[in-house]
C-alpha cells in the first residue's frame, strides 16, 4: 500500500489543468459494448477505476489500447457475457455492464455488488426498472448473488425512479438504446455525467430526448456506429483543488475547469469568502482570509451540492472562523473523515447524518487513513493546509479517481509526494 506525504502550511500559487471526468468515463466505457466496432475516447483519465473498467472489457473479449490520454476500444467481438465477482468487488461501476451487455447480447451474468464504506448502496432501482423492460431475472450461485438477466427482446416502457439514482438512470438508458420502442424515464438523475452518457450515445447514433433533465425519452434504434468522443473535465477534481485553495489560502488558476457544472460549489466557496473569477480559458480562485463558517451545508442530487465534495468541504470548514453544520443526504455513512480530521486537531461532533464543526485556527500534521476516494483527497488537502508533516495512508483509494494528485497540487505550490509505506 502506498502513502502520500504532505509538508503543509504554505499558501498556494500556480496553475494546473483539470483531468478528464471519471464519472463520465466509466458509464461511457460500459456503453462502448453497445456498438459492434471501434470507439475512440479522448481526454480519458488514466486512473485505477478506468483501468478496472478496461479489465472488464477484456474479460468480455474486447480489445483496448491507449495513446496518451486517448482510449481506443474495439468491441467487434464479444466472447463472454459474464462479469466476474472479482471485477464487481473491485469496482461497483462494473454494474453498468448490466444494461450495456443486455442491450448488445440480450443476456448478462454479473455478481451482486455489496455495500461499501460510504453506505449500503443497493441496486434495487436498477433491477426493478430493467425487469419491467421484458427482461427475466434469476439469482444463481450458493449465495444467490449472481444476477442472470436474459430476454429475447428488450421492450421500451415507462420507468419511474423513486430517487434520481445516477447509476440506475444510466443503466436504464444503456438497456433502452437498442430496445424495441420508447423508454421514458421519470425522475431521472440530472447529473452532468448522465448528460454526458447521452451525448456520447447520441453521437454514436442513439435517439435520446430530454438529455440533462428529469424526464428522458429513449427511442430504440437498430444499431450504433463508431464514434470519436472527447470527455469533459472532472468537476469533482476541479472542486477538490478549489477546496485546497479555500483551506490553505492563496491564488491559483485552474485550466479546463467545467465551470458550468460547479455552480453549487462556487456558491458555497463564494459565501465562505473565496473570490472566483471565470473566463473561457480558466478559473481564477483566490482566498486571502480564514474561511467563514457555513450555517448548514446539505448534500443533494444535482444541481444541489454534490456528496462527492462533502469531505473536501469538511476539511475547509474545520478551519473556518466559527461553527458549521454538514448534513449528508445521499449516503448513510459518509463521515469516515471525522475521526481522521480529529487526529489533526479538528473539532467535530457527529450524529447520524449530521456533522457539527467548530473551526480551529490551525490543523496539525498527523498520520491518517484514506478510507475512500474523496475522503482520501480531502485528507491530502487537510495536510496541505496543516502545519507540519501529514502522512495519508491508503493512497490507492485516491488513485482510483485522481491521475496524479501530487503532480497537480505541486503545480499549485504544495509539497506533496507519493511514498511507499516501507520507507516511512
Ligand atoms: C454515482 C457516482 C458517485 C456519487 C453518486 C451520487 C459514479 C461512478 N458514481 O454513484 O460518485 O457519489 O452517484 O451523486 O458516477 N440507491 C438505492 N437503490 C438503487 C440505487 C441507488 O437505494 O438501486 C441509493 C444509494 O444507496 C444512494 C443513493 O441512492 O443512497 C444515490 O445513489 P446513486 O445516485 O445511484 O449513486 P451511484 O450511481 O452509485
Amino acid at each position: 500500500m502506498s502513502s502520500i506525504k504532505v509538508i503543509g502550511g504554505g499558501r498556494l500559487k500556480g496553475e494546473t489543468k483539470i483531468q478528464g471526468s471519471k464519472n463520465a468515463a466509466l458509464p461511457i466505457i460500459a456503453a462502448t459494448v453497445l456498438n459492434k466496432g471501434i470507439t475512440i475516447l479522448r481526454n480519458c483519465p488514466r486512473i485505477l477505476d478506468v483501468f478496472h473498467m478496461i479489465d472488464v472489457l477484456k474479460e468480455l473479449g474486447c480489445i483496448a489500447s491507449w495513446e496518451s490520454n486517448t482510449l481506443i476500444v474495439d468491441t467487434t467481438d464479444i466472447t463472454s457475457t459474464k462479469v466476474s465477482e472479482g471485477s464487481v468487488q473491485k469496482m461497483r461501476s462494473s454494474i453498468l455492464f448490466l444494461g450495456a451487455l443486455l442491450g448488445r447480447n440480450h443476456e448478462v451474468s454479473i455478481a451482486y455488488p455489496g455495500g461499501c464504506l460510504i453506505g449500503k448502496r443497493p441496486i434495487d432501482y436498477h433491477l426493478d426498472s430493467i425487469k419491467s423492460m421484458n427482461v427475466s431475472q434469476e439469482f444463481l450461485g450458493d449465495d444467490k448473488d449472481i444476477i442472470h438477466c436474459y430476454t429475447d427482446k428488450i421492450m421500451g416502457t415507462d420507468i419511474f425512479l423513486k430517487f434520481p439514482s445516477v447509476g440506475a438512470t444510466q443503466n436504464v438508458i444503456l438497456t433502452a438504446v437498442l430496445a424495441e420502442g420508447v423508454t421514458r424515464i421519470f425522475n431521472a438523475a440530472r447529473e452532468p455525467e448522465v448528460l454526458e452518457l447521452c451525448n456520447f450515445l447520441v453521437s454514436a447514433g442513439a435517439r435520446i430526448c430530454g438529455k440533462g433533465t428529469a424526464f428522458i425519452e429513449v427511442e430504440g434504434v437498430g444499431r450504433l456506429h463508431d464514434v470519436d468522443y472527447t470527455l469533459s473535465a472532472d468537476r469533482i477534481v476541479a472542486g477538490t483543488y478549489m477546496a485546497a485553495i479555500a483551506a490553505a489560502g492563496g491564488e491559483v488558476l485552474l485550466l479546463d475547469t467545467p465551470t458550468g457544472q460547479l455552480d453549487s460549489v462556487i456558491r458555497v466557496l463564494d459565501r465562505i469568502g473565496c473570490s472566483i473569477r471565470i473566463n473561457d480559458e480558466y478559473m481564477r480562485i483566490s482566498c486571502k482570509r480564514r474561511p467563514l463558517p457555513y450555517d448548514i451545508l446539505k448534500t443533494q442530487p444535482y444541481p444541489g451540492f454534490p456528496t462527492d465534495m462533502q469531505s473536501q468541504l469538511m476539511t475547509v470548514l474545520c478551519l473556518a472562523d466559527g461553527k458549521s453544520t454538514i448534513v449528508e443526504e445521499i449516503f448513510e455513512s459518509r463521515f469516515q473523515n471525522v475521526s481522521e480530521l480529529k487526529k489533526m486537531g479538528a473539532m467535530i461532533s457527529e450524529s447520524d447524518n449530521k456533522a457539527v464543526i467548530s473551526g480551529v485556527m490551525h490543523l496539525e500534521g498527523a498520520q491518517v487513513m484514506a478510507h475512500d476516494l474523496r475522503a482520501g483527497a480531502a485528507l491530502v488537502i487537510a495536510g496541505v493546509a496543516a502545519q507540519g508533516e501529514t502522512i495519508v495512508r491508503g493512497a490507492t483509494s485516491i488513485e482510483r479517481g485522481y491521475e496524479d494528485i501530487c503532480r497537480d497540487l505541486n503545480s499549485l505550490g504544495a509539497n506533496v509526494r507519493y511514498c511507499s509505506d516501507n520507507i516511512l
